[in-house]
């Protein structure tokens, strides 16, 4: 694990941001695992910035979501595809058939999950996955206890994470349930970015840093993987 820590939340966004485009640039069809959450939107806001003049900047990349919620439609202000819309899609020129997020609607569920899978395989598998972290050490929303070779699934969420996610849903009930990529569906990506910052996070940062391997703490799988990154701002 190659560990990069930062002054500010900005200087990680930046430094995300950089990581993100230069591996576009060299594979212009790389097959990226994007994240959600406060965590990487200063990353989307810069590549954004910085492609807004380049038409071709990073539009024949294809995108993997991490998750979604279950039983929200799309265009849901607290829908993960509301917020990539929002944040990197509809800015960035790619297209609709090159961005992939689990749908949380779809009649069959665990085919829905079946067919993610599959397409993520048909993709190539992926290339460079960024991860944001939760205070209980989620990731993803692969919630304590995961097995670290599991896959695309229904998850039930737990309440401390439904919590921390309720800034979206306003009067409305956050979703007990989502689609999640499994731990290792993550871990076969070629490479890893963990970014670390927001507030609550320090037990988390402290417990994946002291090493010891735990499917109790979830992002400790990553010590599994050889090429992981985790830029942190705390
Ligand atoms: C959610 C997402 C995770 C994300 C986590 C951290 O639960 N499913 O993928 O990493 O929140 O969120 P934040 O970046 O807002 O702290």
């Amino acid at each position: 694990m190659i560990w990069e820590s930062f002054d500010s939340y900005e200087a990680l966004s930046d430094r995300a941001a950089h990581i993100f485009l230069a591996a576009a640039r060299a594979n212009p069809r790389i097959v990226l695992g994007l994240p959600t959450g406060r965590t990487p939107v200063g990353m989307y806001d810069r590549v954004v910035r910085e492609c807004r003049d380049d038409y071709r900047c990073f539009r024949d990349v294809t995108t993997f979501n991490l998750d979604e919620y279950v039983g929200i439609p799309r265009d849901h202000p607290g829908s993960y595809y509301t917020f990539m819309r929002e944040h990197l899609f509809e800015h960035g020129h790619i297209s609709a058939a090159h961005t992939h997020i689990p749908d949380g609607m779809a009649p069959d569920l665990d085919e829905e999950c079946r067919r993610y899978e599959l397409d993520i395989a048909n993709a190539g598998g992926l290339g460079l996955t960024f991860l944001g972290l939760g205070r209980n050490g989620h990731i993803g929303f692969n919630e304590p206890g995961t097995p670290f070779d599991s896959r695309t699934r229904i998850v039930q969420l737990t309440e401390s994470t439904r919590i921390a996610n309720a800034a979206l849903f306003e009067d409305e009930q956050v979703p007990h349930e989502a689609i999640t990529m499994g731990i290792g569906t993550i871990l076969d990506s070629k490479s890893i970015v963990l970014l670390v910052a927001g507030t609550g996070k320090e037990k988390a940062l402290s417990r994946l840093k002291s090493e010891e391997v735990d499917v109790a703490f979830p992002a400790s799988s990553l010590w599994l993987h050889g090429n992981v990154r985790v830029l942190v701002s705390l």
